[in-house]
């Protein structure tokens, strides 16, 4: 089966506050954008990768691409205002003989081979999608804005969800098209109806938001 790889990087990073988008931040002497480049690039599931940049990075995106020697790199497009917008915008370059989609976040570098396996596999069983997630460990609580507790939440079954994640290509496709800005993929395909499936995650499929999340990544590299 041919598995396209959409690695969005089209987020701006406010919550970083660097004056480059997130994906081009410094981890270690790389743009953060190299290490998940690389990784998917090296994964024998993957076929060919669709990378997603901000608008106007195109070009970097393009030679960071060349520099690293990236030969699955199919095509760089724009991403949109929503990561939804910027997983459509890659989907436009994914051929329709394509047959599993994964959709993986820039902003999560570490992603290996062991979790595409487990996200790729189920999908053989007829799942419209599958996630890779981690038990919730801490008490959690519903906070109001003057920091009063509304209540506690009770904590079974639920799942921090991460990427990457897998989708048959036509569920992925028809999932997006019905609109929505869910804020991942899995949000999308459930609310158009479909069955996904959680996996076991990683903890270091980490995500970088803050400045602190790339002093921890770099660490573990
Ligand atoms: N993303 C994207 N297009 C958008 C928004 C997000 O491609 N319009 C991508 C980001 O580049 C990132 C992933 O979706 O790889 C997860 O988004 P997030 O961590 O929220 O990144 P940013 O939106 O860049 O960060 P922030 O919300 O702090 O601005
Ligand atoms: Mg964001």
């Amino acid at each position: 089966m041919s598995v396209w790889a959409i690695l969005v990087a089209a987020g701006r990073g406010e919550r970083l506050g660097l004056d480059q988008p997130k994906a081009f931040a410094k981890l270690g002497a790389d743009p953060l954008l190299a290490e998940p480049l690389r990784r998917l690039d090296e994964s024998p599931w993957v076929d060919a990768i669709v990378v997603v940049a901000p608008a106007g990075w195109e070009e970097p995106a393009i030679l960071l691409a060349e520099e690293l020697g990236c030969g699955k790199v199919s095509a760089c497009v724009a991403g949109g205002d929503s990561r939804a917008d910027s997983v459509r915008a890659g989907l436009t370059e994914v051929p329709a003989d394509a047959v599993a989609v994964l959709v993986h976040d820039a902003a999560r570098p570490l992603v290996g081979d062991d979790v595409i396996e487990r996200v790729l596999a189920p999908l053989a069983e007829g799942w419209d999608g599958v996630v890779p997630g981690l038990q919730v460990a801490d008490t959690l609580k519903r906070v109001g804005g003057d920091g009063a507790v509304a209540e506690t939440v009770a904590r079974d079954g639920l799942w921090a969800v991460q990427t990457p994640q897998a989708f048959p290509a036509d569920v992925l496709r028809r999932s997006l098209a019905s609109g929505g800005d869910a804020t991942d993929c899995a949000g999308s395909v459930e609310a158009a109806g479909g069955r996904v499936k959680v996996v076991p995650g990683d903890p270091r499929l980490l995500k970088v938001t803050t400045a602190d999340d790339l002093a921890k990544i770099a660490a573990w590299l």
